[in-house]
């Protein structure tokens, strides 16, 4: 008898969303084992984003389920899906800090107001966690307004990483900086990843960095996964839709609306 399979940190099955009657996701299937690194890649507009809202139970999907280690998010009751959910850490397109909060009271929010970690105690992990993504300590007390985006960046990374997740989502963590501050963030992704044992899923249009930080590399175009394999075989396929987006060419099966 073969031993049975392994249950899936995350599963997405027959996920679907429409908007406004467009059909953003059409029965996708996403599956990564524990301790595994997913990068999702595609085109702007493609439901990357929906796709991580919908997994991080941010945003319902119209059909399908999303089970987190083995459990059905969709099915579950508000408290049974906060207690999952107090497992996963989360880096926002454009970071997304609160801006009338102080740099540690936003790493801190959810150490105070969900877990219910004293005051104290949260300040003090929200600073370790700061120092943690190589931002000096007084930066605790400024306002986001006042740090630059990939300083910025830093800081919802320390949110994602403070209260010891063991899945971590990530939405374009590289987008918008240059490419040595990019680097710094990969690595310090990629550190992270690793103190805390955890499963990643991370989506970028941002190559060198998929390359970085995906074990495997999974494209997201017209409502469906068209292409996933080891992030070390992307170079080597001859699927159409990778082979336009990774060599950035306007002319392919990808068209850009913009
Ligand atoms: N809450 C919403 N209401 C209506 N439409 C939405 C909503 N969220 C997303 N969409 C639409 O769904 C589509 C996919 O959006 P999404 O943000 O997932 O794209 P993306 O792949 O993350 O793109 P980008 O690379 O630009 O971040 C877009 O056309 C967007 O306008
Ligand atoms: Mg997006």
């Amino acid at each position: 008898m073969s031993a049975p399979l392994p249950i899936p940190k995350l599963e997405l099955r027959g996920v679907s969303k429409t908007f406004g009657g467009r059909k953003i996701l059409d029965c996708v299937d996403i599956s990564v084992e524990r301790g595994r690194s997913l990068v999702i890649i595609g085109a702007s507009g493609q439901g990357k984003s929906v796709t991580l809202k919908i997994a991080v139970g941010l945003m319902r999907p119209d059909k399908g389920q999303v089970f987190m280690d083995g459990e059905d998010m969709t099915e579950l009751r508000t408290a049974e899906r906060s207690r999952l959910h107090g497992r996963l850490g989360m880096l926002f397109q454009g970071a997304a800090l609160f801006d009338s909060l102080k740099v540690w009271q936003n790493v801190a929010f959810r150490l105070i107001n969900a877990d219910k970690v004293p005051r104290k105690e949260a300040r003090e992990r929200a600073i370790e966690a700061i120092a943690r993504v190589g931002l000096p300590r007084d930066v605790a007390d400024r306002f986001p307004s006042e740090l630059s985006g990939g300083m910025q960046k830093r800081v919802g990374l320390a949110r994602a990483v403070v209260a010891h997740p063991d899945i971590l989502f990530f939405d374009e963590p590289t987008t918008g900086l240059d490419p040595i501050t990019s680097d710094v963030i990969n690595d310090l992704i990629i550190e992270e990843v690793k103190r805390l044992g955890c499963t990643a899923v991370s989506i970028t249009h941002d190559m060198n960095s998929a390359r970085r930080i995906g074990d495997e590399i999974a494209m997201l175009h017209g409502g469906k996964i068209v292409w996933r394999g080891p992030a070390k075989t992307i170079d080597e396929t001859d699927n159409p839709y990778v082979l336009q987006f990774i060599n950035g060419r306007a002319h392919g099966p990808i068209t850009c609306d913009a």
